[in-house]
């Protein structure tokens, strides 16, 4: 049965469409966690919905407790776009070496198929390693201000150009054997946000470009600069299709 997606919502305050002339468009998160992705997508202009199958009380936009793949095709449909995030453990280099990526929901080709029956431009967001169509690749390096090095695959039904890759900087080490080791700084240089980490939570949340979340949260998301940069492409192409389809035939004389 479909989950009755409203029933789940936990913060009805909606931001009226259009408001101020320039038109919000819709964008629903799913697999949102607590919305490193959703920031980027509100940066860049959209209004954000998200939901997660958890609870998630950090996630700072509207959202919605419900299984992603069990939204009905009705409620997809309110959106001008969608961005998923499905969980990234069963296609993770970590699995791969442990040998258990099949603990894990491989749920990359059930998401796809469904937003391609959406007809909306849609974008999927996973792991290098997980099986993508014709990903671009973003990293931490191309954007001034981040300070992680977080690859991360981004498949899209529309073209997104991508910023050029820099040159990978020693990053932060609490290893003693690293020939770095004790030369740098957790709230300067590039830092490592993972399980194992080697950073405060102060210093992640800045090389991120996420105030809001927890450890585990940060562990989990992506850094909001490159949704933003994706969001503005997304939006340019919504604005031209849809200035496509508003053409109104010409009437014979
Ligand atoms: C990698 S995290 C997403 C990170 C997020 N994009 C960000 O940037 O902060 C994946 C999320 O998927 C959620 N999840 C797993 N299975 C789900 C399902 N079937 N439906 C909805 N959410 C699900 C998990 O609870 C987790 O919060």
């Amino acid at each position: 049965m479909r989950h009755p997606a409203a029933l789940f919502e936990t913060s009805p305050n909606p931001t009226p469409s259009g408001k101020g002339g320039d038109k919000k468009y819709k964008l629903l998160d799913l697999f949102c966690c607590a919305g490193g992705a959703a920031k980027g997508y509100q940066d860049a202009g959209f209004e954000v919905v998200g939901v997660d199958i958890d609870p998630q009380p950090n996630f700072p936009y509207r959202f919605i407790q419900s299984d992603a793949l069990s939204l009905s095709s009705e409620f997809l449909g309110r959106f001008d776009a969608i961005h998923a995030s499905p969980p990234c453990q069963a296609y993770s280099d970590l699995a791969k070496r442990n040998r258990n990526a099949d603990a894990w929901p491989r749920l990359i080709d059930p998401v796809r198929d469904m937003l391609i029956k959406t007809g909306l431009p849609y974008i999927i967001e996973n792991v290098e390693g997980a099986p993508l169509q014709n990903p671009v690749i973003l990293c931490g390096t191309m954007f001034p201000g981040l300070r992680v090095l977080r690859h991360r695959l981004f498949e899209t039904n529309f073209s997104v150009i991508v910023p050029p890759h820099g040159r990978h900087p020693k990053v932060h080490t609490f290893d003693k054997r690293k020939s770095h080791y004790g030369k740098t700084n957790d709230m300067v240089d590039f830092v490592q946000v993972t399980g194992g980490g080697n950073c405060t939570i102060m210093a992640a949340r800045e090389a991120m470009g996420i105030s809001w979340m927890k450890k585990s949260e940060l562990n989990e998301a992506i850094p909001p600069a490159y949704t933003k940069y994706i969001g503005m492409q997304l939006k340019a192409h919504i604005v031209q299709t849809t200035a496509t389809h508003d053409v109104k035939p010409k009437k014979i004389a």
